[in-house]
């Protein structure tokens, strides 16, 4: 069986390149990943697909986050706040599927990051693009 997926929409880019490069990545890894957590009742398997995800979630941020620094945004701090709620609630997802271990809850937490994706990039990320490019033009 093979699920949604989740189409890349004009509304994500946000006009700095490193940033949306990095976005398209991690969209195209949630939709190559959310197959395959579907499809195996495996735990090393579930723990590795979600370790790829987390791992390169982890390398966003800090790229993300550097970028904010080197810009002097003054929400950094409230950002990174955001990123590690996101790991900290995938770790946790992680460990309830490894529980569950049932397809309904590989489903929610695919559900989940679609949605942080979609929320976090069009909000709090989209907040970061409009100061930087504010300070472009000036
Ligand atoms: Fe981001
Ligand atoms: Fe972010």
């Amino acid at each position: 069986m093979t699920g949604k997926r989740i189409n890349w929409e004009p509304g994500y880019e946000l006009g700095i390149e490193d940033i949306d490069f990095q976005h398209h990545f991690f969209l195209n890894l949630i939709n190559r990943l959310a197959d395959e957590l579907r499809m195996t009742t495996s735990q090393n398997r579930r723990s590795a697909l979600i370790a790829e995800l987390n791992a390169y979630a982890r390398f966003h941020f800090i790229s993300e986050e550097n970028m904010m620094a080197r810009a002097g945004y003054p929400d950094l701090e409230a950002h990174r706040k955001h990123h590690l709620d996101l790991i900290s609630q995938l770790n946790s997802r992680e460990a309830l599927l490894q529980l569950e271990q049932s397809e309904q809850s590989a489903e929610q937490v695919i559900d989940f990051l679609v949605s942080w994706f979609v929320n976090h990039t069009t909000g709090e990320d989209r907040l970061f693009a409009d100061f930087y490019h504010r300070q472009q033009n000036r």
